[in-house]
């Protein structure tokens, strides 16, 4: 039985350092890698900076249809995947997995994903990803596994293969050698805790609309002070959480 789709990833990172590797449990195997095949994270994953393996969770059901699901006790709408068939996928994607790997499911009741969550995932040695679809998966495997949860947020998707592609792209670009100098982390979003400033590109006037002229000064400090300023003013007005997280940080 055909358990895995190794997707991608020659294991090979060119270097000595073994590739972080995302295993991702799911009942659509053909949407990885997706959009992750595509861009900076697509040629990562074509370097063997990272690895994918989609396991088909149909493959671990026990009859001729193949099902995964059942219906809720207690009633109400939809179907819910059923344990044994979803923790027999999950030994084999935790046996595939790096040791220590977090194993979460993406549930709009988990912990909100953000940079520091993403940040933390590619520190660790990769990821066990299980998709949900329908009502959701058993308490009692999620229970048995202590599988933690992962929300994109307070939305409800059709099924947790978006919110794996999401999760796996914030993760990637993290990390080592993934971006080149030209798309470097150093002053993009939530790096420091702020919002990034306004960006602008050729030409320097558009259709009535000048860019701001200390951008075109030349002078490197007046840029620096200008761009630090903006960054503070958005985040202020636009996520005063972020704002006074940040102002707490600094002020210790
Ligand atoms: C239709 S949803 C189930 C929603 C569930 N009945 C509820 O009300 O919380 C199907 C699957 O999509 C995924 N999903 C939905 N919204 C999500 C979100 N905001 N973040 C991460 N995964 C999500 C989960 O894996 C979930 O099991």
């Amino acid at each position: 039985m055909s358990t895995a789709n190794d997707i991608g990833g020659t294991g090979k990172t060119g270097g000595t350092a073994a590739p972080w590797r995302a295993v991702v449990l799911t009942i659509f195997p053909d949407m990885f890698p997706g959009v992750l095949g595509q861009s900076l994270v697509g040629r990562a994953l074509a370097d063997g900076v990272w690895t994918l393996d989609a396991i088909d969770i149909r493959d671990f059901a026990f009859d001729r249809h193949r099902s995964v699901d059942d219906v809720p006790f207690g009633g109400g709408p939809g179907m819910v995947m059923k344990p044994e068939i979803v923790d027999a996928a999950l030994a084999a994607a935790i046996a595939k997995a790096p040791a220590n790997a977090p194993v979460l499911y993406l549930s709009p009741r988990g912990p909100r994903f953000d940079q520091e969550r993403a940040r933390a995932l590619a520190a660790s040695p990769g990821v066990v990803l299980l998709c949900g679809r329908f009502e959701g998966v058993d308490q009692r495997v999620l229970d048995k596994r202590e599988v933690a949860e992962l929300s994109l947020g307070d939305f409800v998707l059709s099924g947790g293969e978006p919110a794996a592609h999401c999760v796996l792209d914030a993760c990637v670009r993290l990390l080592p050698g993934v971006l080149g100098a030209a798309e470097s982390l150093g002053e993009e979003s939530f790096e420091d805790g702020l919002l990034e400033y306004p960006q602008y590109t050729r030409p320097a006037s558009w259709d009535g609309r000048d860019v701001p002229s200390v951008l075109t000064s030349g002078h490197h400090a007046n840029v620096k002070a200008w761009r630090r300023a903006q960054a503070e003013k958005i985040t202020a007005e636009r996520r005063p959480d972020l704002w006074a997280k940040r102002q707490a940080q600094t002020q210790h």
